[in-house]
């Protein structure tokens, strides 16, 4: 019995290791698992706040049930008659090196009037303006959840929506990580209204 009691122990812990190590091989972190052990706290609304204070809102929120556990971003845009004008929510904080690593990925889905969104890094503490976010933009799968992959080196500089430079993020130095609903003054596709964005986890792999 005891033995058996052994076995057992021995046998879970070389699949927990051997788990880890696979982890370590296959270079898997999670940023945000909100299926798991993360919430929304930390996360706080940045929005269009340049032309007309509160113009757009936007919110992170938990959605968690006897079915799952998710984030849910929901925002409403506003925008101007340009397409200026955003509405997102972001996280501060010292992110770990993600050095080695070569994407971004988001499980999500997006229901709503548009479902374009963006992803705004920004490192070193160089977290406002007028320091430069790095952007990049990507569709939210729409009705049905699927994995979005935003490779980390086509993170540009952007000023006020618009491309500046060809510098990315240093991704050895990530200090907040934010989704926005933009309005597109310089994109082909301008969006206003509501928009939401199912979370289930950010990754690097
Ligand atoms: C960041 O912004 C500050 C002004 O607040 C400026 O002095 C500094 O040069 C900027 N740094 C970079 C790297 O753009
Ligand atoms: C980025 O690099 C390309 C190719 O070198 C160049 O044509 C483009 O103007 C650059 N973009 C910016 C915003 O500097």
């Amino acid at each position: 019995m005891l033995f058996t009691v052994f076995l057992f122990l021995l046998i879970s812990a070389s699949v927990l290791s051997s788990n880890s190590v696979t982890n370590a091989v296959n270079g898997e972190q999670y940023i945000f698992d909100f299926t798991g052990p993360d919430g929304v706290e930390g996360w706080q609304e940045q929005s269009d706040t340049v032309r007309s204070v509160g113009m757009s809102k936007a919110v992170l929120v938990m959605h968690q049930n006897t079915e799952y556990k998710r984030a849910i971003f929901f925002a409403l845009l506003n925008p101007q008659t340009d397409g200026s004008g955003f509405a997102g929510v972001r996280a501060l904080r010292k992110y770990d090196d993600l050095t080695g690593y070569t994407k971004l990925q988001l499980r999500c889905r997006a229901q709503g009037q548009f479902n374009g969104f963006k992803v705004v890094l920004r490192h070193k503490d160089l977290n406002d303006e007028p320091n430069y976010s790095f952007e990049q933009f990507f569709q939210g799968p729409e009705n049905e959840f699927a994995v979005r992959d935003l490779p980390l080196s086509e993170f540009n500089a952007y000023y006020r929506g618009q491309q500046v430079s060809n510098e990315t993020v240093d991704v050895s130095q990530i200090t907040s990580i934010g989704i926005q609903m933009y309005g597109g003054v310089y994109e082909p596709v301008k969006q206003k209204g509501p928009a939401t964005l199912e979370i289930d986890w950010i990754k690097a792999v």
